[in-house]
């Protein structure tokens, strides 16, 4: 399975009810005052934080590589009578009729891209659909491995109808020069004697503060700044950060 078709099926079922915090909309809702409108969120999933974008008039649409997860925010968005532009891409080969003043993802969904050069690709996508004065936020951050004791471990919501949705980590493997963690995941759903088990290979390919000035270097972006997760500079050896990027002249 492509990395990018992670969150499809039972993942994009499940992936709501099991979400841990909600995604606050308010910082992106800053980031695109500060940068303009129109404005792109990629790998919107179903919905966080694009739809609370939208409520408050801000003129953003979405990208996203699922069209399972697209189907969820799109019902989400019907269901409030909120129109909410969606397109079925990957972040990669972006190729939309507009540009954008704005363009960020929200959290570090970058980190699923799973290689360098898939990386660099979205960079490239992101400098050609930004307006010339625009700009663009790309959250990233270096993953921890999954504490030993949590191997295992099931994570569970019940849903109204009493179905048991449960995800837990089966293995892990990490390799550090390769900047790579991929872990197995087994989703489940439990009723009335139903089972469904699926187990998902899930790639997180992480960036150093330091390699990642370096790969926009070639993508016709420049590097504005790097933040931390409280605001003003991000330390050196912070694990998570956020880049502000803008073109390159
Ligand atoms: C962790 S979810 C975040 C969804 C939403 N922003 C939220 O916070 O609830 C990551 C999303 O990125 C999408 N995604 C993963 N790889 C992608 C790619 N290469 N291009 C576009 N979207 C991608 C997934 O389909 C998924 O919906």
């Amino acid at each position: 399975m492509d990395a990018s078709d992670f969150y499809t099926g039972i993942v994009a079922e499940l992936y709501k009810p099991l979400k841990t915090h909600s995604q606050a909309w308010e910082p992106y809702a800053s980031f695109i005052a500060q940068s303009g409108q129109p404005a792109l969120e990629l790998g919107c999933g179903d919905g966080d934080p694009i739809l609370d974008l939208r409520r408050n008039g801000i003129d953003v649409d979405g990208v996203d590589s699922s069209a399972d997860m697209l189907a969820r925010c799109a019902e989400r968005a019907a269901q409030e009578r909120l129109n909410v532009p969606l397109h079925h891409q990957r972040m990669e080969e972006l190729n939309l009729p507009r540009r954008y003043a704005s363009i960020f993802l929200a959290g570090p969904t970058f980190t699923l891209l799973p290689d360098d050069q898939t990386a660099v690709r979205a960079l490239q996508g992101i400098r050609k659909h930004l307006t010339d004065d625009g700009s663009a936020l790309v959250p990233l951050f270096i993953p921890s491995p999954t504490p030993q004791d949590q191997i295992g471990k099931i994570k569970e919501a019940m849903t109204e109808d009493g179905t048991a949705l449960r995800v837990s980590v089966i293995s892990e493997d990490r390799d550090e020069d390769a900047r790579t963690q991929r872990t197995v995941l087994r989703y489940e759903k439990h009723f009335d004697g139903e089972n469904i088990v699926e187990e998902r290979p899930w790639t997180l390919h992480w960036q150093t503060q330091e390699g990642f000035r370096e790969l926009v270097e070639d993508t016709g972006l420049t590097v504005s700044a790097i933040n931390g997760v409280q605001g003003g500079a991000a330390a050196p050896d912070a694990s998570e950060f956020a880049f502000l990027l803008r073109p390159g002249h």
